[in-house]
């Protein structure tokens, strides 16, 4: 499925319960894998191949080594649920951050939010704004909205790709994948052409693991040009009354 695989790979949120799998699977996929970490003491679980870099990813100031000479970065980090000064300066701020210190240079763009984030009100909202931020930087992205964390029965492996956003139950009822089928996605879309300009959710059905994702990315939808948001999003954020 592989048209263009970038060589260095920036994985923010790596010391995360997905960024270690996110970590794992690269360095298996055969990349030059750079997790960023803000305390070198929490480093130790990493897999031993990637490299660690330091900084603190709501300060931008401290992000030049982690994004020297990178051709892509994946977005794992996230804050506690319900805290809107946290949402902003980790969920957002990660995205703004890495952006500011690219300083324009071109990546592509693995990003990470949550299935039910277009549901107006909570501190979703700013997982949605940083959405918004990776689909206006004019970068080739691939926005990842899974389903509950490792809530999958034993045979549910299929990888199923959902757009839209219809699923709001707030509970596993909306749907289930493990962490690590969040990373294979994550990786595997880095270089594919068939999964930039993609938003979608992500849930694991009833079935074995696909061979390749390259026909689940290509049934897809891709995001209209210019559009802040993904292709089947209900119109519910109005970019004028945005903050
Ligand atoms: N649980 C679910 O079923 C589910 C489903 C869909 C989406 N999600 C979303 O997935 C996201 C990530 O989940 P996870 O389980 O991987 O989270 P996690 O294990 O708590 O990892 C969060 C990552 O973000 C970093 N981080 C958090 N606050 C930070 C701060 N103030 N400054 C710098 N780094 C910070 C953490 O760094 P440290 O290790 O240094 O703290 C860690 O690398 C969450 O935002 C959640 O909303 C969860």
């Amino acid at each position: 499925m592989n048209t263009r695989k970038p060589g260095t790979v920036l994985v923010v949120g790596a010391t995360g319960s997905v960024g270690r799998h996110v970590v794992a699977e690269a360095v298996r996929q055969g990349y030059i894998t750079r997790a960023l970490v803000r305390d070198a003491s929490r480093a130790g679980r990493l897999d031993a191949g990637a490299q660690k870099v330091t900084g603190e990813l709501t300060r931008v100031e401290t992000l030049a080594d982690a994004v020297a000479d990178i051709d892509a970065v994946i977005f794992t980090q996230g804050s506690s649920y319900g805290d809107a000064a946290a949402a902003e300066a980790v969920d957002y701020g990660a995205v703004k951050n890495v952006l500011l210190a690219l300083g324009g240079r071109r990546v592509r763009i693995a990003l990470m939010t949550a299935i039910g984030v277009t549901r107006r009100g909570s501190t979703h909202d700013w997982k949605r704004r940083s959405e918004r931020l990776v689909r206006a930087s004019g970068n080739a992205y691939t926005i990842v909205r899974p389903g509950w964390f490792d809530y999958q029965d034993d045979d549910q492996l299929e990888i199923t790709l959902l757009q839209g956003d219809t699923r709001h139950a707030g509970s596993p009822a909306d749907g289930v994948i493990a962490r690590h089928q969040i990373a294979r996605v994550l990786v595997d879309s880095l270089a594919s052409d068939a999964s930039d300009h993609l938003t979608f959710e992500l849930v694991a059905g009833h079935g074995p693991a696909q061979e390749s994702l390259k026909p689940v990315f290509q049934a897809l939808d891709k995001d209209p040009a210019g559009s802040l948001d993904g292709v089947r999003d209900r119109p519910n954020m109005p970019a004028d009354a945005e903050p």
